[in-house]
């Protein structure tokens, strides 16, 4: 599509947000649609994906925004929605990789996969590379995978990885979000060229629904320090954002960000054999190759 100097910074780009429909998604998604891209809002309940969509279209004033469903607790889902994408959007330039969530009691989705495993490493890792020809065919393109400073400080055991053997829940929802910046250095290391960049971020300590899914403990002290110390929606989105669209990082890839500057992630995301091999176990786990056709559109 072609732009005028007059568009807004973002006119003609198409950007996927997911868990679009509560919290630092719903307000990326509203102020990339403020921007000008079109934006297709990813949930998982069709009435609130629909009350999400018409909200930031009256708030933001734009009229591209559109819904798109999927349960990202299973990689069937996953597929549907990818190939949704490819079948409906013949560019896509921005995947945000921001839905995600933590569990204090260990439970399988109907595939037989630890919840917090399935929805913040497997989806991130399927839906990045399913819609990457599209990405690459799309270029300049960015993924932008939310992890958190949660992943400070653990380890990833790989003969653990689902809380197989033991499951406290801050722990595996740490590990997880290791597991999304080792992936999101791997993903770069794979992907040398700079037209599809790939970054992860934290968003700060934001007040949302994160984390009230929970009953008892975990679910009441999460709401309490979000209460006292949370910082509001507006502010937990800016790093999202600015990932997403800030003309001077277009070719900036394989970082961590947080407050918009790039920082330091722990010593153990930096393990490039564990980067390695997690994207492999991950290949396994989703039958994909484990090496992307970076290049070739679909
Ligand atoms: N809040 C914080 O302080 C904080 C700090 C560091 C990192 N993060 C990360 O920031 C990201 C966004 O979290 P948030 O704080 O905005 O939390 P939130 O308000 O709970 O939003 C999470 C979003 O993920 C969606 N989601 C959860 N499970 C899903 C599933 N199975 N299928 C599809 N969508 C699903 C939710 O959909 P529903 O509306 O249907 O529930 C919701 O839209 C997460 O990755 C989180 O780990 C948050």
């Amino acid at each position: 599509m072609e732009t005028r100097s007059s568009d807004p910074p973002l006119a003609g780009r198409v950007c996927v947000v997911t868990g679009a429909t509560s919290g630092i998604g719903y307000v990326t998604a509203r102020e990339l649609a403020r921007a000008g891209a079109s934006v297709v809002a990813v949930g998982r309940d069709p009435q609130r994906t629909t009350d999400t969509v018409r909200q930031i279209v009256q708030e933001s004033g734009s009229p591209h925004v559109r819904g798109m469903l999927a349960d990202l607790f299973l990689q069937h889902d996953v597929r549907r929605l990818a190939s949704e994408l490819l079948r409906d959007f013949p560019r896509v330039h921005v995947l945000v990789n921001n839905a995600g969530a933590i569990f204090s009691r260990r439970s399988l989705t109907a595939e037989g996969m630890e919840r917090t495993w399935a929805l913040n490493v497997v989806t991130p890792f399927l839906l990045s590379r399913l819609l990457l020809p599209r990405l690459t065919a799309s270029a300049p393109a960015r993924v932008i995978n939310v992890s958190s400073a949660a992943h400070q400080g653990v380890h990833l055991d790989f003969e653990n990885l689902q809380g197989e053997r033991r499951y406290s829940g801050f722990t595996v929802y740490s590990r997880s979000k290791l597991a999304l910046v080792l992936l999101t250095y791997e993903f770069a290391r794979r992907n040398p060229a700079p037209e599809v960049t790939v970054n992860a971020l934290h968003p700060g300590f934001v007040a949302t629904r994160f984390g009230h899914n929970n009953p008892g403990g975990l679910g009441v002290l999460i709401r309490v320090l979000s209460f006292l110390f949370g910082m509001r929606p507006e502010r937990g989105a800016r790093t999202s954002v600015f990932l997403a669209a800030e003309p001077s990082i277009h070719d900036v890839t394989g970082k961590y960000f947080d407050h918009c500057r790039i920082v330091a992630s722990s010593p153990e995301s930096y393990d490039a054999t564990a980067g390695q091999r997690l994207w492999d176990v991950l290949a396994v786990q989703t039958g994909l190759p484990p090496d992307p056709p970076f290049s070739g559109a679909p």
